[in-house]
């Protein structure tokens, strides 16, 4: 008898209907599974035979054929381990076809038959969600909250083969939601009032969180740059649930969902410079997401930036671009999304006292623009505001003098920043800030004083400043608008943007 069991494969971030067929002949006992199956899905006859067996059920001494439709689908992972279990037990005889019927089942089986989690989960329920609105998602129980994140779908979520099949066969399966998630109001260990003095570096960090701007901080070891860029996240907004679903869809398909991530707080990467091109960007013989897009919505935050390998940094260059990243592979290629906030953090040269008042840098001529060179100019172009950062005098540290705003102000003027952003980019599709709109389309709608064109026009000689430069350099002056709620963008904004210039850098 032939089985058909619905399931769905998990490609990049985005889900597919799978039909898993299982024909049970009669004939030498084998077993072939067919439907372009790759990695841990040709070890599943191992371990859904023993499953099987130790459920209680029988394996029958038959040949056995699994076919994975449609073929052209690249089915990966342990998933399919739960519906060619089930496909087995109605090919030969031992379930009614009917109890299988407009559901749809994921889930790897452990060798007791026990169902295991699986990556990707919430893909899948969002596709049931999109696709068979009705039907039932049977998913790992430790799948059940983050496939619960899809509110118009059914669940359920046996512990076992064994639970699951004398429900189907009593008719009675148990489907139901997970325990609400009440995401408690998110808090931090740190704050932006542990930093002493630093109100231009906190201003630019605001600058940054508002408009979503690219940035990287330069100045001597213990000026602070790392301990100012670990406060970031605490003056973001809170993502949207689109948002928040886009990220956990990422997280879990690359096998590090936290329960952080799960219960939707804003990514904060920071990889160490160790990291392999394919670590940073994506990649592997089956593709995974890598750190651009584990920080999609969120901070890659790249410490002792210039000490990563040049042509590992060069590889954010496309990334940053556009928002997304392509892995191609002989036989597909698959996108993940990657739309990050960048902040660096290095010192101006190896010794890290080039541009220190009052301390001589021993480092040779020549070696400060060597270390500078690390990053290309394509990517310092990309980087919308450089930020010097002197250390703080130990006097003032010891007397805690200065403390300025909180995270708690800072976060909501950059709330309200992010309001005022927008209502402005509502008919624009996928531009929620400043960072994120097109050049062109700023530049011809926002309002700006001939003042304040003038400044820019004239920079933009001065510095010779590409297109894109002059792009990014009008979109902070906007975003520095926007925190002063002003409408018009003034010649003080330009300014104030321009000096996050590279090359108006000393
Ligand atoms: N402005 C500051 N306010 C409070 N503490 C500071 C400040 N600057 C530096 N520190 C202290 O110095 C330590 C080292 O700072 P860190 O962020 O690691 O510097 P960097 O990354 O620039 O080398 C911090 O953990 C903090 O304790
Ligand atoms: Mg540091
Ligand atoms: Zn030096």
């Amino acid at each position: 008898m032939l089985a058909a069991i619905r399931s769905a494969a998990v490609v990049g971030i985005d889900a597919y209907d799978v039909t898993v067929e299982v024909d049970a002949a009669q004939g030498l006992p084998q077993w072939i599974i067919v439907g372009l199956p790759v990695g841990a899905v040709k070890e599943s006859r191992e371990r859904v035979g023993a499953a099987i067996v130790n459920s209680g059920f029988v394996l029958p001494p038959r040949r056995i054929t699994v076919n994975l439709a449609p073929a052209d689908v690249r089915k990966e992972g342990s998933a399919f381990d739960l519906p060619i279990a089930l496909g087995i037990l109605v090919a030969t005889g031992q379930l009614d076809p009917s109890t299988v019927e407009n559901r749809i089942f994921v889930g790897e089986l452990s060798l007791d038959g026990a169902v295991r989690n699986i990556r990707g989960s919430l893909s899948v329920a969002r596709h049931v969600g999109r696709a068979w609105p009705g039907a039932v998602l049977v998913v790992p129980p430790a799948n059940h909250v983050e496939a619960g994140r899809v509110s118009n779908i059914s669940l359920a979520a046996p512990v076992t083969l064994r639970e699951l099949v004398l429900q189907l066969r009593g008719d009675d399966l148990m489907v139901g939601r997970p325990k609400e998630l009440h995401a408690a109001p998110r808090v931090y260990e740190v704050d932006f009032s542990d930093v002493v003095g630093q109100e231009s570096a906190k201003r630019a960090l605001e600058v940054a969180a508002a408009g979503s701007h690219n940035l990287i901080l330069i100045g001597p070891p213990g000026a602070g740059k790392t301990m100012l860029a670990r406060r970031l996240p605490t003056i973001l907004p809170d993502l949207s649930e689109e948002e928040a679903l886009e990220v956990i869809a990422i997280h879990s398909v690359a096998g590090v969902l936290s329960e952080d991530i799960t219960l939707g707080a804003r990514p904060f990467r920071a990889p160490h410079h160790s990291i392999s091109g394919a670590g940073l960007i994506g990649g592997g013989s089956s593709p995974r997401p890598g750190e651009v897009s584990l920080a999609h919505n969120g901070v890659l935050f790249l410490d002792e930036m210039l000490e990563f390998p040049r042509g590992v940094l060069d590889g954010l260059r496309q990334p940053l671009e556009d928002a997304t990243v392509v892995i191609a592979r002989a036989a597909m290629s698959v996108s993940f999304p990657a739309r990050f906030t960048l902040v660096g953090a290095t010192n101006p040269c190896p010794c890290g006292r080039a541009g220190e008042p009052g301390r001589k840098c021993s480092c040779g001529p020549g070696e400060v623009a060597k270390y500078a060179a690390r990053m290309s100019g394509p990517l310092a172009d990309r980087i919308d505001m450089h930020v010097s950062v002197g250390a703080v005098a130990l006097r003032d540290l010891s007397a805690d003098a200065g403390v300025g705003d909180g995270s708690a102000v800072m976060r909501e003027r950059v709330g309200n920043a992010r309001c005022v952003q927008r209502a402005r980019y509502r008919a624009l599709r996928s531009v929620t800030c400043n960072a994120h709109v097109p050049g062109r389309w700023l530049d011809r709608h926002t309002p700006i004083d001939s003042e304040a064109r003038t400044l820019l026009h004239s920079a933009a000689t001065a510095l010779e400043l590409s297109a894109r430069a002059y792009h990014r350099v009008l979109k902070v002056a906007r975003t520095i608008a926007d925190l002063a709620n002003d409408e018009r963008i003034a010649a003080k904004h330009v300014a104030e943007a321009l000096r996050y210039r590279p090359s108006a850098r000393k």
